[in-house]
């Protein structure tokens, strides 16, 4: 017994069916990208619309291979555009079984340099989301269909900084960064669609994500793409801050089993495998890359950096998750694939980068000191 008879035998009869047609934005991301393949690749008849605004982290190369794909293509939609533009949000809710979305600014250095579009994709979008979903979900009550269903994609770091112990999804939020606080802005409006109009609507806070296809300003591929070429490697503070490293595709497996078990009105957290250091994670990456640590800079800290995220995993556990690949196995095979994919990441750091790289770290690197 397979798949969804397995899963109604074990009592957690999925919500959307295997061929549900899914609206994803934010879709050719990091994160959005995995998501569209994973779910395209191990779900025949599974069809998927992205809406993606392709903001500078946004990249149609993302979706490449299941573009050029003859069997995946023609279950693929891509459309451009804003989430916060209702006229393109409210025909593709309507045509779909659920939404999915990762579309956000998702860089907190940016959020500090620049938090308008935060909030306007962060609050405004998710807005824009929802209402399109009320409606749809109106009408589809009354031919008699299920409503669509919504989740929102959103992160540890609502939670704030959690020095102690795990955050169980019943705390408190305290963002504590501008791209926090619009991402809990966003759940918090989630939830109150759940309890005014009824949505049909789940919550995922995963934790730090790291994997092929991810932004070179995030720390991770930072680091690899600058080590790659000898630059310098900046550290932010004394680097014992801590993270929990989640591997991408385990973030977009975990996100589709919530979508597809998940009760409504709940929230989850989605653990990483590997609560570290940045001092222990940048020394990994050099071991595997072979490139030694004086290309590491102790740099000024980011203002309001929070020192430690941690998660209970409980509730996903017993939903029935598990991640599949523990960091020695995923930091290998992102350095594998950024080692083979140097088109891909030197296009990310083109265009404006250059300005950006300059504002952020410009001044920290002249005042750096031996990490
Ligand atoms: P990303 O920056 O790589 O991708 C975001 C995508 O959203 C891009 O393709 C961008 O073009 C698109 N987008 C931005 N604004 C949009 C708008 N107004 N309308 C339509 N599309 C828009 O981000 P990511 O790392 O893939 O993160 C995806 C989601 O996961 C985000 O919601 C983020 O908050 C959340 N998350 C990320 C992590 C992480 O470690 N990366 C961890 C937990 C949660
Ligand atoms: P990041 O990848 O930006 O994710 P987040 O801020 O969402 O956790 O950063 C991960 C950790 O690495 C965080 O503690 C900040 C630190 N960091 C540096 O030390 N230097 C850098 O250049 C960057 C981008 C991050």
């Amino acid at each position: 017994m397979g798949g969804e008879a397995a899963e109604a035998a074990a009592g957690r009869a999925a919500r959307i069916a295997p061929t549900a047609h899914l609206l994803v934005t934010g879709g050719a991301g990091f994160i959005g990208s995995a998501y569209v393949r994973e779910v395209l690749g191990r779900r025949d008849g599974a069809r998927i619309t992205v809406l993606d605004k392709l903001t500078y982290a946004g990249n149609r190369a993302n979706l490449a291979t299941v573009e050029s794909d003859p069997e995946l293509a023609p279950r693929l939609t891509f459309v451009q555009g804003d989430i916060a533009d209702a006229p393109t949000v409210e025909p593709l809710v309507a045509a779909v079984d659920a939404v999915v979305n990762f579309a956000a600014e998702s860089h907190v250095d940016r959020s500090i340099l620049d938090p308008e579009a935060f909030l306007r994709t962060g609050v405004i979008g998710v807005h824009v989301l929802l209402e399109a979903v009320r409606v749809a979900s109106a009408d589809r009550a009354v031919a008699g269909r299920p409503p669509v269903r919504f989740l929102q994609v959103s992160t540890d770091e609502v939670y704030g900084a959690v020095l102690e112990g795990r955050s169980r999804e019943g705390d408190p939020v305290g963002p504590r960064s501008p791209y926090s606080a619009a991402k809990a802005a966003g759940e918090l409006l989630v939830g109150s669609y759940v309890v005014t109009h009824g949505l049909d609507a789940v919550v995922t806070r995963g934790s730090n994500t790291y994997g092929p296809y991810h932004h070179p300003e995030k720390l991770i591929p930072l680091f690899i793409t600058n080590a790659i070429d000898d630059l310098p490697l900046p550290l932010y503070g004394d680097g014992l801050q801590q993270r929990d490293w989640l591997y991408v595709s385990d973030h977009a497996g975990a996100i589709d089993h919530v979508l597809r078990h998940g009760a409504s009105g709940e929230t989850y957290n989605l653990p990483g495998s590997a609560e570290m250091t940045n001092r222990e994670v940048v020394a990994a990456l050099l071991a595997e890359l072979s490139k030694p640590w004086s290309l590491v800079r102790s740099v000024p800290d980011r203002p309001g950096h929070d020192r430690r995220y941690a998660l209970d995993g409980s509730k996903l556990a017993a939903l029935g998750w598990r991640n599949a690949t523990s960091f020695a196995e995923g930091l290998a095979e992102t350095v594998r694939w950024f080692r083979a994919h140097e088109p891909w990441w030197r296009a990310a750091k083109s265009g404006d980068w250059d300005a950006y790289y300059e504002r952020q770290y410009g001044a920290r690197l002249a005042a750096s000191t031996e990490a």
